[in-house]
């Protein structure tokens, strides 16, 4: 599989500083109980296990990612926030060494846009499922960005991460698609909820800490990329990326919308 995000420190600290200002917004609800087991697919380097395992001290988290990299961040990462109800491990969706049933929960993240075949994943974690656990899944979708001032090559450049994407296979607009997706993998109780991020200038933290360092900085990344690929002009990539940093000006505005589904394995 090729990660269109890619694994490097500025990734990282990107998806760190992505859960860090969305924790609230995406796991406010999510609270496990105690004793039961929850798998977390593709964790990356820990960035939503920390909000899962402070929020449900009792509980016990398995969180596997197929980068052995990762693991080891995400280790480390949960060891200095002194948290010890989660057990790391690399493996793949696909091919995860556990007998079926034997979790109580599954918690996935940011992790089906990647994926070519993400009913296919569904299918595979949903054996893993006990009967009456949830299956919960959070994506993001680019097509629900738009922002004040509006501005034409913004939305270029944004297209070119969601053409890059889907040339690797993978779908930047899933959000709109997890109900589908729950529904035809045979999935019951489905209830999904939009997550909207609205940022203008008096909530600095979200300028900071989303539009600029997770949003910008996702769509700044596959400049190259973009460019090589022939999506697009070197100049009117950049004047998208100078479009969306005017939106963090202190009368602009900025909105993007998460998609967190919860669902039960009949
Ligand atoms: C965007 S990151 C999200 C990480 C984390 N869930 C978060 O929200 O910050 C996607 C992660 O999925 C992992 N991944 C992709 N395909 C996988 C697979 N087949 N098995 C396990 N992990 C996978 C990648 O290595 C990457 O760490």
């Amino acid at each position: 599989m090729k990660y269109v995000h890619g694994y490097d420190q500025k990734e990282n600290i990107r998806l760190q500083d992505q859960a860090t200002t969305l924790s609230e917004l995406l796991h406010h609800d999510t609270v496990y109980p105690a004793h039961d087991r929850i798998l977390e697919p593709g964790c990356g380097v820990g960035a939503q296990t920390i909000s899962l395992a402070r929020n449900s001290p009792d509980s016990q988290f398995i969180s596997i990612d197929i980068s052995a990299r990762s693991i080891a961040e995400a280790r480390n990462k949960i060891e200095a926030e002194g948290l010890k109800n989660v057990i790391f491990q690399q493996g793949d969706i696909f091919k995860l060494p556990f007998k079926p049933e034997s979790f109580d929960h599954i918690f996935v993240c940011f992790v089906f846009e990647h994926l070519v075949h993400p009913d296919d994943a569904l299918i595979t974690l949903k054996s893993l499922l006990k009967v009456g656990g949830t299956m919960t899944v959070i994506e993001g979708d680019h097509g629900s960005t738009y922002f004040y001032p509006d501005n034409e090559a913004a939305h270029k450049a944004i297209k070119c991460q969601v053409h890059l994407q889907k040339m690797v296979g993978g779908n930047a607009n899933i959000g709109r698609e997890l109900y589908p997706l729950l529904n035809k993998t045979g999935f019951t109780s489905i209830n999904v909820s939009p997550r909207m991020v609205y940022v203008d200038s008096s909530k600095p933290h979200l300028v900071e800490g989303f539009t600029k360092n997770t949003f910008i900085a996702m769509i700044e990344g596959v400049r190259e990329p973009a460019i090589r690929s022939g999506l697009i002009d070197g100049a009117i990539f950049d004047e998208g990326i100078k479009a969306l940093y005017r939106t963090t000006e202190s009368d602009g505005v900025f909105c993007y919308t998460f998609f967190k589904a919860v669902a039960i394995k009949p």
